[in-house]
């Protein structure tokens, strides 16, 4: 019996040194419940009383080797593995990282943000005013009174009677106005709405920048100068302005500002439509009813204010033919700005 425990070690042994060995299957096979040590210390009721405890001895010596053969080789093994797959797996920390995909700025809103910086250069302060906003502010204070034909070109949405989504950012000179004494020099970026129905060049909701100037003497001389200096600094030193009569009711005298296509620099082109002039803003002298509605003294002050139309320029300067492209958010779209 003795020999055969020893023949069990050693064969367990070699079969656990063997390269590729099946570890599992070799535990089983010696010291599993059908395997052959098993077996052996079955038959040890066979065995006379002294020679029990001797045969017991060499088998818990073998079971105990045979165990420690497996557990040593089932480390190896694990290292093995582990030494594979770090090899296999090596991280080259120099190598370049994958770039990561970094978005940007609106189209609308960098040209927002750069018309924000030019005015800013010339002393204006940004303030900001509510979309949600009276009639009064909206419409009356800015001398457009109830039925005026003004209103029909800027209808918009009404949450009551006299509670509505502001259709221009005019009402914020009105805001401004009542709340600071001049000299006053502020620009007002914002959305504005009108129940225009969608298509290339219309937009129940779009942007606009007002710019407000009181202070005593202004003239429309420095209106003339101050949006010359904006324009050449927008579209280029060779940027001219054209100034043409019309009609505000907030403002007088009126006029519409077009700008020298920034494209064709005046030839005509399809962006100007070839008329060589692209129309940026509307822009006046406030009205004298409009400041004394906020409480300033038109004897003694004076001032311009404008309005332009963020989507008209960011379409114009990016040549975008449809607006609708501006509020699809299709990233393929805004990648290219
Ligand atoms: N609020 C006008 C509009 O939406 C634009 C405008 C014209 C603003 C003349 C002004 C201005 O401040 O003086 O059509």
């Amino acid at each position: 019996m003795k020999e055969k425990l020893q023949k069990i070690r050693e064969e367990a042994l070699l079969a656990i040194a063997t390269e590729g060995a099946d570890l599992e299957q070799i535990r089983i096979h010696y010291l599993g419940k059908k395997g052959e040590l098993t077996a052996v210390l079955r038959g040890m009721g066979a065995l006379t009383a002294e020679e029990r405890p001797v045969v017991g001895q060499i088998a818990n010596e073998v079971r105990a080797d045979i165990e420690k053969a497996l557990g040593e080789k089932v480390k190896e093994e694990k290292e093995k593995l582990l030494q594979k797959k770090l090899e296999e797996e090596k991280i080259d920390v120099t190598f370049p990282a994958k770039a990561s995909r970094m978005g940007h700025l609106h189209p609308l809103t960098q040209i927002q943000r750069n018309i924000e910086d030019i005015f800013i250069g010339m002393g204006f302060s940004i303030v900001e005013g509510p979309e949600v906003e009276y009639d009064y502010y909206n419409f009356q204070a800015l001398n457009i009174p109830e039925n005026h034909p003004a209103r029909d070109t800027q209808d918009t949405f009404y949450i009551t009677d006299n509670i509505l989504l502001r259709s221009q950012t005019s009402p914020v000179q009105v805001r401004t106005m009542e709340k600071q004494k001049p000299p006053i020099r502020i620009i007002s970026p914002g959305r504005v709405y009108r129940s225009d129905a969608v298509d290339s060049t219309h937009s129940p909701l779009f942007h606009q920048i007002e710019g407000l100037v009181v202070d005593k003497g202004i003239t429309m001389g420095d209106l003339k100068g101050m949006l010359e200096t904006f324009a050449k600094t927008l579209f280029g030193e060779d940027a001219r302005l054209r100034f043409r009569p019309h009609h505000f009711p907030f403002t007088e005298p009126s006029a519409e500002v077009d700008v020298s296509c920034f494209v064709c620099g005046g030839k005509g082109c399809r962006v100007c439509k070839n008329e060589g002039w692209i129309e940026i803003l509307g822009a006046g002298m406030v009205h004298p009813f409009v400041l004394e509605n906020c409480g300033i003294d038109p004897n003694v002050y004076s001032g311009f204010a404008f309005g332009l139309g963020v989507e008209r320029i960011a379409m114009k300067q990016y040549g975008i033919d449809d607006m609708r492209l501006l509020y699809e958010n299709d990233v393929r779209f805004l990648d290219q700005f």
